[in-house]
């Protein structure tokens, strides 16, 4: 198996299923629609839909038509995510996907109408897919729905980004003094030493990045009919994934350059975001994405279950460039 050309194809056919959701650009909110349509179809590696889909043929699901609609709306949950986050309340960044920022483009108004747009989209395409289903898989797109809502909302992703914007938004300096830190955050001395800095950022980053990865891989489990006790162990793996993943995006947040990543380099130090790099060091941080993928992909063998594409997936993260 040549895994690139593999992931190459697959992400093909998910920009084929996305677009085949999208709205028409026409009628007099138009503009709203080219917003959408341009920052969904930037481009960007479909990660999510990517485990959702292998997550259901792991759980050899049959009728791929199932899981597609919820395939769309990850994506656009997903995208509307990085619009806002690219804000100029939020990150401030004008660069995404390789191209200029929704709000940069289109305005600032237009990008919040469009995130917005891309959020309620997503959950009328799944809603319109469930009013086509009946019996077993009607309880299992029920259920989907009910984990895509939570995981995407203020328990989930939206509760991360909150996080990140009012309890991270401090400096943090070459020689930072953690007392001090402590106490700007309202933290006694027992609760401020590195290790518990280090637990709050898990936290923030298992909400507002592992969150979209847990509900994909759930969600592909869900759907392809998989036991209770699975779906528990799949969201662990996709928890630990979620957390490598973003430690990984610190990284390259300080070593990588905007032609590669196609977003800008540096933001989180322009924003003075306390990081996994800022606070461990980068050595320390490739560390933590090393054994956080291990564990994922042991605790995905201990289902045994096989997808040989899905384990060289998470495993090629590791080392992820973009
Ligand atoms: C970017 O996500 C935001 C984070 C959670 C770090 P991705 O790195 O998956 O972005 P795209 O979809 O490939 O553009
Ligand atoms: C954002 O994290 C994660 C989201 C939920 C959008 P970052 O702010 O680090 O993501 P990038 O680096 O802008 O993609
Ligand atoms: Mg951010
Ligand atoms: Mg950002
Ligand atoms: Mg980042």
């Amino acid at each position: 198996m040549n895994f690139y050309e593999e992931q190459d194809n697959r992400i093909k056919h998910i920009e084929a299923i996305i677009k085949s959701y999208l709205p028409k650009e026409e009628g007099p909110q138009k503009r709203v629609f080219e917003a959408m349509n341009y920052s969904i179809l930037a481009g960007g590696k479909r990660l999510r839909p990517m485990l959702m889909l292998e997550t259901f043929r792991l759980f050899e699901g049959r009728d791929e038509r199932l899981v597609e609609p919820f395939m769309a709306a990850i994506e656009m949950i997903h995208t509307y995510s990085l619009v806002h986050d690219d804000l100029p309340a939020m990150d401030d960044d004008e660069y995404r996907r390789g191209r200029k920022t929704t709000h940069v483009v289109f305005g600032e108004a237009m990008g919040i109408l469009a995130g917005d747009g891309l959020l309620n989209y997503a959950f009328e395409t799944v809603t319109a897919s469930l009013t086509r289903l009946s019996g077993e898989d009607l309880i299992r797109g029920a259920k989907a729905l009910c984990i895509l809502s939570e995981k995407a909302g203020i328990y989930g992703m939206i509760g991360g980004q909150v996080i990140d914007m009012e309890g991270f938004g401090l400096k943090l300096e070459q020689d930072t003094d953690f007392d001090a830190l402590g106490n700007g955050m309202g933290l006694t001395k027992s609760q401020n030493s590195h290790k518990n800095i280090q637990e709050r950022l898990n936290y923030m980053y298992k909400l507002k990045t592992g969150a979209l990865m847990e509900a994909s891989m759930m969600i592909g489990a869900v759907l392809a009919g998989a036991g209770e006790a699975d779906i528990c162990t799949l969201e662990g793996i996709a928890s630990d994934i979620g957390l490598a993943f973003q430690v990984q995006d610190d990284i390259l947040d300080v070593t990588s350059t905007t032609e590669i990543i196609g977003k800008p380099v540096h933001s989180d130090e322009k924003n003075h975001k306390i990081t996994y790099v800022g606070l461990l060091g980068i050595e320390r941080a490739r560390e933590e994405v090393v054994s956080l993928s291990a564990k994922g992909i042991s605790a995905l063998e201990s289902l045994n279950k096989s997808n040989d594409f899905l384990k060289v997936l998470i495993r090629k993260l590791i080392s992820r460039e973009k």
